[in-house]
C-alpha cells in the first residue's frame, strides 16, 4: 500500500534537508477533510530553519516537487500546509490491498518473534466475579487480539486470586453455617453467601476473624483436609467462571494464579536478601522506596507471611524465564496503581532493568450507573457478570420478538448481539474513564453501540448477497468512486492498520472501537446518498467493491473487540 505520510515526508525532506523520519512523525490528520487529507505543522521546523512558520510553509509550497500522482494540491493556512492527496491513487491502493489481504487486511508482522504477556481477568476465587472483572477480561481480551493481529505472540494469563485469607473465611464459614444454605443444589451461590455473611458478622465478632486466620494457616501448612476443601472450592469456582468466559468467548493460555507461586517464594526472598534490598521495618521485611517517593514495598509481613507483592515478583521472574517477554501488560483496576509501580521498581532494583522497562500497568475506571453510583457497591447488591450477560441476551430476544419474530437462529443472534453490546459498551470509552452502565444506551441500535456496528455489518453482507457477486478488482473502475462519502470511507479504511498500531501503542482498545463506529457511520452516509445496486454496471461494481472493503474492515476489527480472544 502506498504510505502517503512517508511520501509527503520524503518530498518535504527534499526541500528542507531535514530528517525524514522526524518529518513523518509531525504529519497530522486534520479533524475534517475540508482541511486536507493531511496537515503539516510548520512551527515544528521553526527552530531548525530559523524562520517564522508561515514563511516556512510558503517556501515548502513553492519548492516542493509534486507531479499530482500522489499529492494533488497544497494550501498554506497560517503556519500549516494542508495537503490533498490524489484520490485515484488512494482508491487504487486501498482496493488493491483489500483484494490482496482479505481477512488479513489491516494486520502486520511487526511483532513477529516477540512475546507479549497479558495478565487479565484474574478474579478472586470464593469472592464474587463482579462487573469490575468484566472490564479487565474484556480489555485484556481485546489487547490479546490486537497484538496478535500485529504479529506478536500473545500469551494470556489469568492470574487467579486463588490464595489468601478469603479461603479461611469461606472454609470456617461453611463449618459454622453449612445447614443454612442449599449447598447441594447451588454450591457456588452458597459459597458466596457464606463469604459475604462472614465479612458482615466478623465486624462484631473478632473471634471469627481469628478462626479464619487459623483456617488459612492450616491451609498454608498443607493440612490435608483443609487443602482438599480449598481444592474443591477452587474447582467449583472455576467451573462457574468458565460459564461466563464461554459467553464472552475468553480464552487463556495459563491459569497460574497466586496459589501456583505459594511454594515458590523462597528463591525470590533469598535473591532480594542477597542483593541487599531487604530491610527490617516494624517486624516486617520491606524494600525501601523512599528515594523514589513511594512507601516501602512489603515482602514479608510482621506475621511472617508473604504477600501480594511478593507473589507478583515471583510470577514476574517466572514470566521472564518462561517467555522472555517483549512486553508484560497488567490489565488491572486503577486502584492498584501504586502496587504495580512498587513491584516494577523492585524488579528494576534487583537488576532486571530491561524487563522492568517492558512492564506496563494498564489501568481502567469503575463501572457506574446513570447516576454515577458504583455498580455493586451497595451491601448485598453484588452484581454477577453471568446474570448481566444473560439479561442482555434476554433483552435482545425481547427486541427480536417484537420487531422480527420469524428470524432464524434467534437464540444465537440474541447471544451475539446481547454479549457484543455489553463488550462494546465496555470498550468504546477510553478505559481510564468510569464506564456508564445504562441498558437503554447499551442496546440502542442507532447509537454508538455494538448493535449498530453489527447492523451495518449485516447490511454490507446483505448488499453483497443481493448482488450475488463480489466484483473482481480488475473490473473496478476507480474513477467511479469519486463522491466525497466514498472517499471519506476509503480514507478510514486506509487508516485501519494505523489505528490498530495506535491502539497497541497506547494499550487502548477504545481507539479501535471508536474507529469502527466512525467507519460504520461513514458507510451508512454513503449508501443513504448513493444507490449501490443500480442499472449502471460499472458504477455498481465500484460501489460493491467498496461495500466489500467495508465489510472486511468491520469484520476484522469487530472480531478483535467483539468476541474476547477466542
Ligand atoms: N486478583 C486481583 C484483584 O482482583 C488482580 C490480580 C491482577 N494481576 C496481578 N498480577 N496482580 O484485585
Amino acid at each position: 500500500m502506498i504510505n502517503f505520510k512517508k511520501e509527503i515526508a520524503n518530498k518535504i525532506a527534499e526541500v528542507t534537508k531535514l530528517n525524514e523520519v522526524d518529518l513523518e512523525n509531525y504529519i497530522e490528520i486534520p479533524p475534517n477533510s475540508e482541511l486536507g487529507d493531511y496537515a503539516f505543522p510548520c512551527f515544528k521546523l521553526a527552530k531548525d530553519l530559523r524562520k517564522a512558520p508561515p514563511m516556512i510553509a510558503n517556501d515548502i509550497k513553492e519548492n516542493i516537487n509534486i507531479d499530482g500522482s500522489i499529492i494533488e494540491k497544497i494550501d498554506v493556512v497560517g503556519g500549516y500546509l494542508n495537503i490533498y492527496i490524489n484520490k485515484e491513487s488512494l482508491v487504487k491502493t486501498v482496493l488493491e490491498e483489500i483484494s490482496e489481504k482479505n481477512e488479513k487486511y489491516g494486520s502486520s508482522n511487526i511483532g513477529q518473534g516477540k512475546n507479549v504477556v497479558i495478565d487479565y481477568s484474574a478474579p478472586n476465587i470464593a469472592k464474587p466475579f463482579h462487573i469490575g472483572h468484566l472490564r479487565s477480561t474484556v480489555i485484556g481480551g481485546a489487547l490479546y487480539k490486537i497484538y496478535n493481529f500485529l504479529g506478536y505472540n500473545s500469551v494470556g494469563i489469568n492470574y487467579l486470586g486463588d490464595w489468601g485469607l478469603q479461603f479461611g473465611k469461606v472454609i470456617a464459614g461453611i463449618s459454622l453455617w453449612k445447614d443454612d444454605y442449599d449447598f447441594e443444589n447451588d454450591e457456588m451461590g452458597s459459597i458466596l453467601k457464606t463469604y459475604i455473611r462472614f465479612n458482615q458478622e466478623e465486624k462484631d465478632k473478632p473471634e471469627l476473624t481469628e478462626m479464619a486466620r487459623k483456617c488459612f494457616k492450616k491451609l498454608e501448612d498443607g493440612d490435608e483436609e483443609t487443602v482438599e476443601k480449598w481444592k474443591h472450592i477452587r474447582k467449583i469456582s472455576l467451573e462457574n467462571y468458565e460459564k461466563t468466559y464461554k459467553l464472552l468467548n475468553s480464552k487463556f493460555d495459563s491459569y497460574n494464579g497466586e496459589s501456583y507461586y505459594n511454594d515458590k517464594m523462597e528463591p525470590i526472598v533469598e535473591e532480594l536478601k542477597q542483593k541487599g534490598l531487604l530491610k527490617e521495618s516494624q517486624g516486617a521485611k520491606v524494600v525501601d522506596l523512599e528515594e523514589y517517593n513511594m512507601p516501602p514495598c512489603i515482602i514479608i509481613t510482621s506475621a511472617g507471611t508473604t504477600i501480594y507483592a511478593t507473589r507478583d515478583l515471583a510470577s514476574l521472574k517466572d514470566r521472564i524465564n518462561k517467555y522472555d517477554f517483549d512486553k508484560a501488560i497488567y490489565v488491572v483496576g486503577n486502584e492498584q496503581q501504586l502496587h504495580f509501580k512498587q513491584v516494577f521498581k523492585v524488579l528494576e532494583l534487583m537488576g532486571y532493568e530491561k524487563y522492568a522497562s517492558r512492564c506496563t500497568h494498564v489501568p481502567f475506571g469503575l463501572v457506574v450507573d446513570k447516576t454515577g453510583e458504583k455498580i455493586g457497591s451497595r451491601k448485598g447488591n453484588s452484581v454477577f457478570l453471568e446474570d448481566i450477560l444473560n439479561e442482555a441476551i434476554e433483552k435482545v430476544k425481547g427486541i427480536i420478538d417484537e420487531k422480527n419474530p420469524n428470524l432464524e437462529d434467534k437464540d444465537e443472534i440474541a447471544r451475539k448481539v446481547g454479549v457484543g453490546a455489553i463488550i462494546f459498551n465496555d470498550l468504546s470509552n477510553s478505559r481510564i474513564k468510569d464506564e456508564i452502565f445504562d441498558w437503554d444506551m447499551i442496546l440502542n441500535f442507532q447509537g454508538e453501540t455494538g448493535p449498530y456496528i453489527q447492523y451495518i455489518y449485516v447490511r454490507t453482507r446483505s448488499l453483497l448477497n443481493k448482488a450475488g457477486y463480489i466484483p473482481k478488482l480488475e473490473e473496478v473502475d476507480y474513477t467511479k468512486l469519486n463522491e466525497k462519502e466514498a472517499i471519506d470511507t476509503l480514507k478510514l479504511i486506509y487508516n485501519f492498520n494505523d489505528i490498530i498500531q495506535n491502539a497497541a501503542d497506547k494499550n487502548e482498545p477504545s481507539i479501535l472501537a471508536r474507529y469502527l463506529i466512525d467507519l460504520s457511520q461513514n458507510f451508512s452516509t454513503f449508501y443513504n446518498e448513493h444507490k449501490i445496486i443500480t442499472e449502471d454496471k460499472t458504477v455498481q461494481d465500484a460501489r460493491l467493491f467498496l461495500t466489500y472493503a467495508v465489510r472486511n474492515s468491520i469484520k476484522n476489527g469487530g472480531r478483535i473487540i467483539r468476541y474476547g480472544n477466542a
